[in-house]
């Protein structure tokens, strides 16, 4: 079969990396701006988590499709990096980066450490298993009061440290991602000055800003 073929092909294992990557990239911008509202009050911010909580079957279905999405995605990596390394088994005697970009080289360990975030996230926020943060008195995890949660959660410098420096990595990833996948899958034509270069840095930063901005403004006391 045709699509049996593709998967077993290196391209088509890019293909895969590139669509479920998008899909990732569409997740996260939804959720960054979804998490502004924090600005807007702890009504907007718990009316819009109860929100999506009501929409029961279809919550649950974004949440397969984005677990799919990542679990692909990280298969592949993990494939396509098998793959270069035992075509390369023993590495460069000298390597001197010529075209490269910082964001192309992290790829690989960036990702892991945007996996190790992802599944520290959510035993923060979703599951609270890692909550009430030590030095916050009082602070307890409330399935409902997620505006407190992250009050409460961003008080801690060294969280807001992981969370920091974990949407730089972020940043990286996307900016990489967001134009390699265009190219995978052939959407553009090879050019001096790529459009799709642009708009990736645009979303990297815009990501990037909307994300940090929150647990930053918690901390400095904009948002309490
Ligand atoms: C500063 C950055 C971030 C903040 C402040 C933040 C905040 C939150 C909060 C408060 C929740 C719980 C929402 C609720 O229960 O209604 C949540 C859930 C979640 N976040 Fe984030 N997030 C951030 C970055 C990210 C990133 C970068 C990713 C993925 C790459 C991510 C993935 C998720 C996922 C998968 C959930 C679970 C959604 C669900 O319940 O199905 N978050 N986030």
């Amino acid at each position: 079969m045709w699509l049996l073929t593709l998967y077993r092909s290196t391209i088509g294992k890019k293909v895969i990396m590139a669509v479920t990557g998008l899909m990732l990239v569409g997740f996260v911008i939804v959720h960054m701006a979804g998490n502004l509202q924090a600005f807007l009050g702890a009504n907007k911010l718990n009316g819009y988590s109860a929100f999506l909580k009501s929409t029961g079957e279809l919550l649950w279905l974004a949440r397969l499709g984005l677990l799919a999405a990542l679990i692909a995605h990280v298969t592949m990596a993990l494939q396509l990096t098998q793959i270069a390394r035992r075509a390369r088994p023993t590495g460069y005697a000298k390597r001197i980066p010529q075209v490269s970009t910082l964001a192309s080289r992290s790829m690989r360990w960036g990702g892991v450490l945007l996996l190790v975030f992802i599944v520290f996230h959510l035993l923060h926020f979703t599951t609270g298993t890692i909550f009430p943060m030590a030095s916050v008195p009082g602070a307890a995890f409330s399935e409902t009061d997620v505006y407190d949660n992250v009050i409460s959660a961003f008080r801690t410098p060294w969280v807001v440290l992981v969370y920091v420096v974990a949407m730089f990595f972020l940043m990286l990833h996307l900016f990489h991602g967001a134009w390699s996948s265009v190219r995978t899958l052939g959407l553009t034509k090879p050019t001096p000055r790529p459009l799709e270069r642009k708009i990736a840095t645009a979303i990297a930063l815009v990501v990037w800003l909307g994300f940090t901005v929150v647990p930053v403004a918690v901390f400095f006391g904009v948002i309490r």
